[in-house]
């Protein structure tokens, strides 16, 4: 039998987890692991014309304009590892606009997961959270702190994870979150992403294997 490569939309409120479990859900599925987030902040540090429009818009915790967002993200859906690998979407859709763009080129997930959190955690979250620049790695300086001193001594601070940022990000991820989950309201998944994060990995990864179970297809016979 032969199994089509999944398709995963990942949501959820700035500081949900999306980062963490989707290092997670990679190293298990192989799946291209598409962040619209990094991809921005990768053009910012790069200098790139995107990221210089994009760049102001991401400090002050506001949406980048969608025709930005939407034509790095469908190029990227579009290269041959997405196709054959499979992809897990994190970040976008963000708004109505970015979902309607998505089903009108008949890109569309087997699974939309959103991981919900409560607000004061995810302030919490935002505030405390910390990125290796030279592996990516995700830590918090409470839950996951650094293994070594050498890492810990490099870690960065994201410009838009002050207080007031997070509390405008939050306020703009409610304003769409409806009208996107709307979009995929028969393939959503909402997980409670307020416990440890291999515990909120393996409801994900009952989840995903069920999915990947369900698009086998049984080989033709004669
Ligand atoms: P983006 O990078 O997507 O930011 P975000 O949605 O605000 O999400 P975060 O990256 O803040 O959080 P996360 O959910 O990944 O959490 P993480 O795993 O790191 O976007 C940034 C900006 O880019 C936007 O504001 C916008 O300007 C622009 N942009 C991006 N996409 C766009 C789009 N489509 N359209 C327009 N503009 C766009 O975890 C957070 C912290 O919590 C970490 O410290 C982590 O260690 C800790 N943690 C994680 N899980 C747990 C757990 N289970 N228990 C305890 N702590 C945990």
């Amino acid at each position: 039998s032969i199994s089509e490569p999944l398709k995963v939309m990942i949501s959820g409120a700035p500081a949900s987890g999306k980062g963490t479990q989707c290092e997670l859900i990679c190293q298990k599925f192989g799946l291209v692991h598409i962040s619209t987030g990094d991809l921005l902040r990768a053009e910012v540090s790069s200098g790139t014309e995107i990221g210089n429009k994009a760049k102001d818009f991401m400090n002050a915790g506001q949406l980048v304009p969608d025709e930005i967002v939407t034509a790095m993200v469908t190029a990227r859906l579009s290269r041959e590892d997405a196709k054959e690998k499979g992809w897990l979407l994190d970040g976008y859709p963000r708004s109505f606009s970015q979902a309607q763009s998505l089903e009108k080129m008949k890109i569309r997930p087997d699974i939309y997961i959103i991981l919900d959190v409560p607000d004061e955690i995810l302030i919490d979250r935002c505030v405390g959270r910390r990125l290796d620049p030279v592996t990516g790695k995700i830590y918090h300086v409470k839950n996951f702190p650094p293994e070594t001193e050498e890492i810990k001594a490099r870690l960065v601070t994201r410009p838009d994870d002050t207080e007031e940022k997070v509390k405008s990000r939050l306020e703009i991820y409610k304003q769409n979150a409806e009208a996107i989950s709307s979009t995929y309201s028969n393939i959503l998944k909402k997980i409670d992403g307020n416990r440890p994060k291999e515990v909120v990995f393996e409801e994900i990864y009952s989840m995903l294997s069920q999915v990947q179970k369900d698009k086998v297809k049984p080989m033709k016979l004669g």
